[in-house]
This record gives C-alpha cells, sequence and structure tokens, in this order.
C-alpha cells in the first residue's frame, strides 16, 4: 500500500475536471494538484516552453512524493509526454489517448470531431492516436480537429454561459458541426466546464466526450496492477492545491468548478 499521492497538473482550472473523476473513483487515494495559473495559457505558446513547463511541474510534484503523474493539461500532454515518461520512474499517464479511446467507443459513424487549444491541435497528437485505435476497429476514424483559441480564457475568468461565450462557440465550432460528427471529443481539460454551451451549439444528438473519466479508469488499472501502489485508505485522503496565480481567485474557481473540498490553497512562485 502506498499513501503517497497522485501528482495532477493543468495550466490552470481544467484539470480540475480530471481530478473530480479521479477522486469520485479513488476517494481514499491522497491528491496534489498543481495549476499553472500564473503563466497560463499554454495552448498559444511553443512546444518548447511547454515542454519545459510540464517538466518543472512534474520535478515538483515528484519532489512532493508522487507515485504516479496525471498530465490533466491536453496542450501539455500532446508535446511533453514522452518527455516526462522517461524522465521519470514513476507512471505518467495523459489525457489524449484516453478521449480518442472513449470516442472510438461511442461513436457509430466513425466521424469523430476534435476540439482543443491552438498547440494541442497543430501537435497532430489526437491524429497519432486515432491511427493507434484503428488498429482494433474496421473502419478508420475520420477525424475533424478544430482549435478553439479563446474557451479557456473565459473559463479562466470565470465565465462558462454568456452571450459573448456562445457567439464564439458558434464560430469556432462550424467546422465539426458542418463535417456531420456524431461524437466530439473535447480535447482541453477546460472544455467539459463549457459542456452546455457547446451541446447547443452542436446539437444535442452529438456525444460529447472528456477525457476525465476515461482517464481515471486508466489511473485505476495501473494502481491496482502494480502492487503496493494503492493507498490503504481508512484515513481522510489529503487534497492539497497548489496554484503559482492568486490563491484567492483559484480558490474561488476552484470551489465552483471542483468543489467545496478546496479549502486550503497554497501559493507557489516560479521566480
Ligand atoms: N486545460 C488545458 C488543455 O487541456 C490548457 C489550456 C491552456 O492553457 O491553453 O489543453
Amino acid at each position: 500500500m502506498s499513501d503517497q499521492p497522485i501528482g495532477v497538473f493543468d495550466s490552470g482550472l481544467g484539470g480540475l475536471t480530471v481530478l473530480r473523476a479521479l477522486v469520485d473513483l479513488l476517494p481514499d487515494e491522497p491528491v496534489v494538484y498543481f495549476g499553472d495559473t500564473g503563466r497560463f495559457p499554454y495552448g498559444p505558446k511553443p512546444r518548447e516552453e511547454v515542454t519545459k513547463y510540464a517538466l518543472e511541474i512534474g520535478d515538483l510534484l515528484v519532489d512532493q512524493g508522487a507515485k504516479l503523474l496525471v498530465v490533466a493539461c491536453n496542450s501539455a500532454a500532446s508535446v511533453a509526454l514522452d518527455t516526462l515518461e522517461s524522465r521519470y520512474s514513476i507512471p505518467v499517464i495523459g489525457v489524449v489517448a484516453p478521449g480518442v479511446r472513449a470516442a472510438a467507443r461511442v461513436t457509430q459513424s466513425g466521424r469523430i470531431g476534435v476540439i482543443g487549444t491552438v498547440g494541442t491541435i497543430a501537435s497532430g497528437a489526437y491524429q497519432r492516436a486515432a491511427n493507434l485505435v484503428d488498429l482494433d476497429r474496421r473502419e478508420p476514424l475520420a477525424l475533424t480537429c478544430a482549435a478553439c483559441p479563446g474557451f479557456v480564457e473565459f473559463v479562466e475568468a470565470g465565465d462558462v454561459d454568456s452571450d459573448q461565450v456562445y457567439v464564439l462557440a458558434e464560430r469556432l465550432l462550424a467546422p465539426v458541426r458542418d463535417a456531420k460528427v456524431d461524437t466530439l471529443v473535447l480535447g482541453c481539460t477546460h472544455y467539459p466546464l463549457l459542456a452546455r454551451t457547446i451541446a447547443d451549439v452542436v446539437g444535442r444528438d452529438v456525444v460529447l466526450v472528456s477525457s476525465a473519466d476515461e482517464t481515471a479508469f486508466e489511473v485505476r488499472a495501473l494502481l491496482d496492477g502494480a502492487s503496493g501502489r494503492r493507498s490503504a485508505g481508512g484515513a481522510v485522503a489529503t487534497r492539497t492545491f497548489i496554484t503559482s496565480g492568486d490563491i484567492h481567485t483559484f480558490r474561488a474557481l476552484a470551489t465552483r468548478f471542483f468543489g467545496p473540498e478546496v479549502e486550503t490553497v497554497e501559493a507557489w512562485s516560479w521566480s
């Protein structure tokens, strides 16, 4: 048994959607969540810069004793997963492959939309993951990918359903709507927080898939598979939240998006 925490990180609040699924599935596991709000957003930044940030946070979480690392940020997972995996001896799980797997199970037509940040879409990570999933299917998956710059900024500002968000969504989601996809992967961990607006725009008959639950199942499988990795349970599991941004803003929004368990938020400074 291991009472070391699971380390989870994102550029800001979006990774809390993954953390929520993780904590619901594995309530006895201690977790430490790092939101790099001070350097948010990652999506428009060059891959070298995002990789550097991911490694810095990975080191920090490993120093905190993490037994497993969840890269709860598509922008970071798309460009830095391999580098993180080769740097640490603990398992590292991203959110791209779980999202594609979940979508491949759901789709009837094989036409899948993927929306994400500019960095995620430009990286081609979803297409590569879909090519691997294709091996298990008779028909190849047809992906229509669209970058949605601006979405995450609305979420970090706490605005998930204003008219402005809706107007932006109408414009950015036009390519996936035109492609008549039956399944849409929310390829950014911030986007589940915009799910109602996105569903209104693409239509209720399109299934929205987030990688949160699938990632949580993957974490559980990994912990169960490796003897001694599951927490013993019994005591109340610690949940530590750290942000490189303003702790008051983080706590207010994290409480809204994650739940009242976000009591104490620790500040981190990169300088
Ligand atoms: N939540 C993130 C993702 O999944 C990052 C958004 C951003 O920082 O641009 O891509």
